[in-house]
């Protein structure tokens, strides 16, 4: 499984045009290259293929400023300046990559480091949780360089059975705070104290199955340390094989969004979201997010089951079962009309199997009484 540096940007295409805008011109590494009305010199640049680091940010959010990894060069600014905040202008000349700016990310990303205990996770813990580590042997930065006090303070006592609170691995990015608002629109989580005392929390301080939270995931996926982690996949962390990302459909509901299965082996372990997907951007609910376990679960059917005499579900052969149904189908039918038949197929089965029920009933009984969880 390829870690991702950062979240892929909707724009990424160098010669991307919004229909309608001019097109303007900058300087960016002794190259003049356009621009439209609007954009960050961060968003030129990575549309210019330029590795400029990122940690704050998330190309779904408003921009934050808060890691200043994203630091350029411009010419006649004092000081380096974020990219991922400043806006570009015609004319401007910028540097990405000088051995001065590399120097200073260097020791920025040191400096945030230090107030992390570890950097190493597991990938299960998230779809971004390798951010930070990537870019700590990127820089080959000294993770122990400066040493003093920690923000965040771990909350595993919130035993949910989704979301792992280690905020002894946060720092302060506040990417999860800025999705839950800003994408989610739930507000369940924000910031307590400042400096070393920042700690995101929620309402009271409390569980979050006491707050807003509806455990869409959304932070755990954009946390770029690690620090909220999907439990539900930690439960596959150090087992034996390569983990695997396949791009699929969520079939819950008819929104469809797009989504990752992370599989080991034979197993599913994880679902994250497709960033990329064109319904969702890589939104989901709790339940294209977390209701996954249904696929390896013992209890699942596996033969047919006919209520005998005795009143109790016996096992029983496919032929003697589907002969069964057929009676029964053709005595309501029979006896009570066509509209005594109601068919609800589940989001649960797959499209083939979908289809060919509403096909049954309606070809097969004359009626339109189908519908599908997934409707909703
Ligand atoms: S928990 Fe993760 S996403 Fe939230 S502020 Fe900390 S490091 Fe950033
Ligand atoms: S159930 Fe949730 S994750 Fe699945 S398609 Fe609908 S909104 Fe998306
Ligand atoms: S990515 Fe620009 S300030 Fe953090």
């Amino acid at each position: 499984m390829t870690p991702p540096t950062h979240l892929q940007n909707k724009q990424s295409d160098p010669d991307s045009k919004p229909q309608g805008q001019e097109t303007l011109t900058l300087t960016l590494d002794g190259e003049e290259v356009t621009f439209f009305a609007g954009e960050t010199i961060y968003e030129v640049a990575e549309r210019h293929r330029k590795e400029v680091p990122t940690l704050c940010y998330d190309p779904r959010l408003e921009p934050f400023g808060a890691c200043r990894l994203c630091v350029v060069e411009l010419e006649g600014a004092r000081n380096p300046v974020a990219s991922c905040t400043t806006q570009a202008q015609p004319g401007m000349s910028i540097k990405t990559k000088t051995p001065a700016i590399e120097e200073h990310r260097k020791v920025l990303l040191e400096m945030v480091v230090s107030e992390n205990d570890g950097i190493e996770v597991d990938p299960l813990r998230g779809y971004a949780s390798q951010e930070l580590s990537t870019l700590v042997d990127r820089y080959g930065a000294d993770t122990g360089r400066f040493q003093g006090a920690q923000s965040g303070c771990s909350k595993f006592e919130d035993d949910n059975p989704f979301i792992l609170r280690d905020y002894n691995k946060c720092i302060s990015c506040y990417r999860c705070v800025r999705v839950c608002a800003e994408q989610e629109g739930d507000y369940a989580i924000s910031i307590k104290g400042r400096g070393f005392e920042t700690q995101i929390t929620t309402e009271f301080d409390g569980l979050l199955k006491d707050s807003a939270c509806t455990f869409c995931g959304q932070c755990v996926q954009t946390c770029p340390t690690g620090a909220l982690a999907d439990r539900k996949a930690l439960r596959a962390e150090g087992q034996d094989g390569e983990l695997q990302k396949t791009r699929t459909i969520c079939t819950y509901c008819g929104v469809g969004c797009s989504v990752d299965l992370v599989t080991q082996e034979d197993r599913l372990v994880a679902v994250q979201p497709a960033m990329d997907g064109p319904a969702n951007e890589g939104a989901l609910c709790v339940k294209g997010q977390f209701a996954f376990d249904f696929v390896q679960n013992p209890d699942r059917l596996k033969k047919p089951l006919i209520r005998r005499e005795d009143g109790e579900l016996h096992e029983a052969e496919w032929e003697e079962a589907l002969q069964r149904a057929a009676d029964g189908f053709l005595k309501a039918l029979d006896e009570h009309g066509r509209h005594s038949v109601y068919a609800i197929a589940s989001g649960r089965a797959p499209s083939e199997a979908a289809y060919t029920l509403q096909k049954w009933i309606r070809s097969g009984f004359g009626t339109n009484y189908i519908d599908n969880c997934s409707r909703a």
